[in-house]
């Protein structure tokens, strides 16, 4: 039975400040009794929003990692400094960073065997364009994506990571894909985890939802088979992601 998992995203939102005052007020309210949750902050608030939810179960993450553990590369941060910080998860290859800063299925690959290599549970964002879906293209867009995203990663450590269905055009547009699109599309990548991978990993790995997920849709998405939980953008900086975290909780 796969834990399901409710990772939020803050993006490029919250002054360390503002974190910690908004945990703060939520922390109380997420229950994590039968689920993993886990806040995906700014790297310049994971020190101080870890502090802040000391005594609970509620875990932080990275939104991003590079591929090399040091060197001449400005701005970036190595999967060996979140490691040693013992931060748990990393988001990589999100449509975000594919689009706006230029990330390619091959560095997404390097960074995912790096976060690996250093002890991080990768989640993985995979997922098409409008215009892919229209053109009927979204499976072989999403096989591309997973083939390169895993390859020469372990069996035995596909079991452990998560990958995030993420269509494009359901992220930060209000528009999130119908159930069965969403359901459709993880039970595509789970078969793929399988073909690759075999079925021990495929039945292991978990596979979330992204994409205007509020406390209105989630009950339903991840009520899914093959959903086992959400990456979460905007509800995920509101008051009320305590709901989002207990959808689905009747299923179970
Ligand atoms: P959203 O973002 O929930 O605001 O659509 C999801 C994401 O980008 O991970």
């Amino acid at each position: 039975m796969r834990k399901m998992i409710i990772a939020g995203n803050w993006k490029m939102n919250f002054t360390p400040s503002k974190a910690v005052e908004f945990v703060n007020s939520i922390k109380n309210s997420i229950d994590t009794d039968k689920r993993d949750v886990v806040l995906c902050v700014p790297y310049v608030a994971i020190q101080s929003v870890r502090d802040a939810l000391g005594g609970t179960h509620i875990q932080v993450g990275a939104q991003n990692v590079h591929y090399m553990d040091d060197g001449a590369y400005t701005g970036e941060i190595s999967g060996a400094m979140l490691g040693e910080i013992g931060v748990p998860y990393v988001v990589i290859g999100h449509s975000e960073r594919r689009e706006k800063f230029g990330e390619s299925d091959t560095t997404v690959n390097l960074r995912v065997l790096n976060a690996i290599k250093h002890g991080l549970i990768p989640i993985i964002c995979v997922g098409e364009t409008l215009k892919q879906r229209k053109g009927g293209r979204t499976f072989e867009v999403l096989r591309k994506q997973i083939n390169f995203a895993l390859d020469e990663v372990p069996a035995a450590q596909i079991a452990k990571i998560v990958i995030a269905y993420e269509p494009i055009w359901a992220i930060g547009t209000g528009e999130v894909a119908t159930t069965s699109q969403a359901e459709e599309a993880c039970a595509m990548i789970r078969e793929r985890v399988s073909e690759i991978h075999g079925s021990y990993a495929a039945n292991a790995v978990r596979i979330l939802y992204g994409g205007s997920v509020d406390p209105s849709t989630a009950e339903e998405l991840f009520a899914q088979q093959n959903i086992d939980g959400g990456l979460v953008g905007g509800a995920s900086t509101k008051q009320d992601f305590y709901k989002v975290v207990k959808a689905g909780l009747c299923c179970e």
